[in-house]
């Protein structure tokens, strides 16, 4: 994560800065003085509700600009117009957005102020969910979240922890310093800038009875490390995730999945401009999951495996198909066998590597790999290097080939 001083790339930025009702409003105050200390102009725009949890006046001193609350407001309308702070913003930040702004913003409500500028605002739309964990779970404010992700508003967080109710999961406002980050990607002007790019990471786990599984031995850091190296490029990042535990990079959506099953179906949501497929997908899973706990009684046990979907090779048979990245991760005759997956998948690129005992101090769950890429009448090698310093590089020739392939293959999808 970056530090708090360098937030440089909100200098000067028009930022509107939502607060609707919860108790995490009161982290707003720290992130507007942030903000500002970044260099951005803050507006704040705060709902009813809000001002129950942090008072007007905190927020008004903070960002140096008076604080809004009424649609029909005669003082503040003729020195800002709500049409004219709509045009003003650059970025329009809710957070925290409640169970009940997500609601109304879905709606198309225009029944405050704030929903009101969300609808009359070009301007890409940031919220940072907070709420109780059920609320957050309740099926309502997933198909909220759901369309309004559809409608292109990046939904950051919410984090996993414990609750002000007590409880403890998902529903936690991002910190204010993690705000800050993914603002400051946001405005980070890359050769990625407003490109989608999707990204799996991780294993997947497929289960066998309600305890146990077929998985293996991904991490997850080189699909992050990819995923935080999109993102610093500019590129609006989705990251689907099997189980592991690492902390979500700045600025980038994650989707956190257990099977291939709902990892295809999280990625067929929206695989974005550009896909990379850096999870290791179980190939097999049970052709019947037990609904108890096997019981150890004969000496051997023989399960049934069945294919689990190709995740890459659907997305590759897409007819508007993104540029698609997969990744090959082979314990003998590297270069033949991602060749080969090249081929077979009908692939843009491919990113091969050593798994097992010819990784050395690469593959599988550590922090250094090296890889080998290749593409249709090309490669090159990348050598041996911590996994970020590699998805840096990795993404810059992601760059360079969908670039010129774009140019002269309109098959990949584009908005
Ligand atoms: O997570 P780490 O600990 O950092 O380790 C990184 C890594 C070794 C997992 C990573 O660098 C890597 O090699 N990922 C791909 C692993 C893999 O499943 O490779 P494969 O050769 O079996 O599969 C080929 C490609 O098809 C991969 O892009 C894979 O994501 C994809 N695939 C495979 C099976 C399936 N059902 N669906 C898929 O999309």
């Amino acid at each position: 994560m970056m530090s708090e001083y360098s937030h440089q790339n909100l200098a000067g930025r028009h930022i509107l800065l939502g607060v609707s009702g919860g108790i995490a409003a009161y982290k707003a105050a720290e992130l507007v003085r942030g903000l500002k200390k970044g260099g951005a102009e803050v507006r704040v725009v705060m709902t009813r509700a809000a001002s129950e949890f942090v008072t007007p006046m905190t927020l008004q001193a903070l960002s140096g600009n008076p604080v809004r609350q009424a649609l029909f407001d005669p003082a503040h309308e003729a020195a800002m117009g709500h049409i004219e702070l709509a045009r003003w913003a650059e970025l329009v930040l809710v957070a925290p957005a409640s169970a009940g702004f997500m609601a109304r913003l879905a709606a198309g409500m225009a029944d405050d102020l704030l929903a009101t500028l969300c609808l009359a605002t070009e301007a890409p739309i940031m919220l940072a969910p907070a709420m109780n964990r059920q609320m957050w779970q309740a099926q309502a404010t997933q198909e909220n979240a759901a369309t309004l992700r559809r409608r292109e508003v990046q939904l950051v967080g919410p984090a996993e922890g414990e609750q002000a109710c007590g409880e403890s999961g998902p529903g936690r406002m991002l910190e204010p310093l993690q705000l800050l980050d993914v603002c400051n990607t946001h405005f980070a002007a890359g050769p990625l800038a407003g490109v989608r790019l999707t990204v799996t990471a991780g294993p997947t786990r497929e289960a066998l009875d309600p305890v146990r599984y077929i998985s293996n031995h991904s991490s997850g850091r080189m699909g992050f490390a990819i995923a935080a190296a999109a993102a610093a490029m500019g590129a609006r990042v989705r990251l689907v995730v099997g189980p592991v535990s690492l902390p979500t990079p700045a600025g980038v959506e994650r989707i956190d999945v257990e099977s291939a099953e709902q990892m295809l179906k999280a990625v067929l949501a929206d695989p974005g401009q550009i896909f990379i497929a850096c999870a290791a997908v179980a190939d097999y899973r049970p052709r019947e999951v037990a609904e108890e706990k096997i019981k150890k009684q004969a000496p051997q046990l023989s399960v049934a495996l069945q294919r689990t979907p190709d995740i890459l090779a659907t997305v590759a048979a897409l007819e508007n198909r993104p540029f698609t990245v997969g990744f090959a991760a082979e314990t003998e005759q590297l270069e033949r066998h991602a060749r080969a997956k090249l081929e077979a998948k009908g692939l843009d690129m491919i990113a091969a590597n050593w798994v097992g005992e010819r990784a050395g101090d690469g593959g599988f769950n550590s922090e250094n790999n090296a890889l080998e890429l290749y593409w249709p009448g090309g490669g090159e090698s990348l050598p041996s290097g911590d996994k970020m310093t590699l998805a840096r590089t990795l993404m810059r020739r992601v760059v360079e080939r969908y670039k010129k392939t774009n140019g002269a293959d309109k098959s990949h999808a584009e908005d």
